[in-house]
Order: C-alpha cells, then sequence, then structure tokens
C-alpha cells in the first residue's frame, strides 16, 4: 500500500519523526502527567527510542509510521500508526498525543478526523486502538471522535487495556 503521510493533514505539517526530534518529544510527552498516572512508566528519552522502533507482534517496520505534526515548527502532536493492524483493512493508532498548550481546543479531533479521511480515501474500513481502562481523558477523547469499545481488553501487570474501533 502507498502510503503518503503528508496527506495525513492539511491544517498541519506531518513527516516522520527521528532521532533527533528525542528532546521535543520528550518535552510534549513529559508534560501530559495524566496520561503516564495511568499508564505507567514515566516517559523517558530511551523509553522514546524503543517506541519509535516498537511493533506488534507480526509486523514489520515498513508498516509503521511515527510522525509528528508541526504547526508551523512547532511539534503539536505525536502519533504512533500501524498500517494493515490487525487485517489489511484496518489501521492501528498505537499512541496519540497533543501538546498540553494546544489541548481542549479540538487539535486532537480535528487530527483524527484528517487522519480517518484520508485512510477512507485510500479504502480502509476501521481504524482501531486502545486506551487505559479508567483513564477519563482518553476513554472520553476516543469516544467523542466515534470510538466505540469492542467488548475486547487485555491485562498488562499495571492496566488494563480496552479495545475500540471507528468504523470508516
Ligand atoms: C486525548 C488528547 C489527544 C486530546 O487532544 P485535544 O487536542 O485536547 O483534543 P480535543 O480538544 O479535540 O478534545 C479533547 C476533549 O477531551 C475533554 N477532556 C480533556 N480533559 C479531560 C478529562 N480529564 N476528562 C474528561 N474529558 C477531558 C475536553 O473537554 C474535550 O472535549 P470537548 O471538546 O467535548 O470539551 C490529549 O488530551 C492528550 O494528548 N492526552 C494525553 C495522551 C492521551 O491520553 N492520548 C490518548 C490515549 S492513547
Amino acid at each position: 500500500m502507498n502510503i503518503d503521510i503528508t496527506g495525513f493533514s492539511d491544517a498541519y505539517k506531518v513527516r516522520r519523526l527521528e532521532k533527533a526530534d528525542i528532546s521535543d518529544i520528550y518535552s510534549l510527552c513529559s508534560k501530559n502527567v495524566l496520561y503516564y498516572k495511568y499508564c505507567p512508566p514515566f516517559v523517558t528519552e530511551q523509553s522514546i527510542i524503543n517506541d519509535m522502533k516498537a511493533l506488534p507482534p507480526g509486523k514489520e517496520a515498513n508498516d509503521k509510521y511515527y510522525v509528528g505534526y508541526y504547526d508551523a515548527d512547532k511539534l503539536i502532536a505525536v502519533m504512533d500508526l500501524i498500517m494493515a493492524c490487525p487485517d489489511e483493512h484496518t489501521a492501528f493508532i498505537g499512541f496519540f498525543m497533543t501538546d498540553v498548550s494546544v489541548q481542549n481546543k479540538g487539535i486532537g479531533s480535528k487530527i483524527i478526523e484528517e487522519l480517518c479521511s484520508y485512510l477512507t480515501g485510500i479504502g480502509l474500513s476501521g481504524v482501531r486502538l486502545g486506551w487505559v481502562r479508567g483513564n477519563p481523558q482518553a476513554a472520553y477523547f476516543w469516544k467523542k471522535n466515534h470510538f466505540s469499545e469492542l467488548g475486547l481488553s487485555y491485562n498488562t501487570q499495571n492496566y488494563t487495556v480496552m479495545i475500540a474501533q471507528r468504523d470508516l
């Protein structure tokens, strides 16, 4: 599948994030204290390096898009998108976070809306993701953006992840 990440958004510039971006990513992530309360451990530069390479079982690096959204030169959001996961018609959002300075202004919803529109355009039929059970901000945000719980979940040592999907 031919993916053009610049098509993920009209409102913001989207590009792949690299090692040189780690301090900007850390700065964005480390202010989202609530997220790490529900999804420990707290972010470190090393955990970002690990996330940049992390893949679900059976997936390969060429299906992974670890991208930043920029408003001019400012990194305002980070997304980890895995194509064809868990099946060829579905994309999986492994991580999505906006900078606290731009939160609660509709920007996160705009980014997800634009992404869903792009994915619809290339023929996908769903977007899947998980949120940590009990995180009020994440659950509210994804439900507001038309994701519905599938009744599936899995446990890690520290928390339970609820799986949800938006049909396109
Ligand atoms: C979730 C997140 C991406 C939303 O980004 P955003 O740019 O603020 O998104 P929007 O402004 O479009 O929507 C945010 C909504 O959440 C609501 N919200 C914010 N904090 C909340 C909280 N603690 N509890 C419940 N709802 C909350 C806002 O009121 C807003 O809803 P409204 O428009 O109906 O008032 C952002 O808060 C974030 O990065 N959080 C940390 C990471 C995270 O939880 N990511 C998702 C799970 S993987």
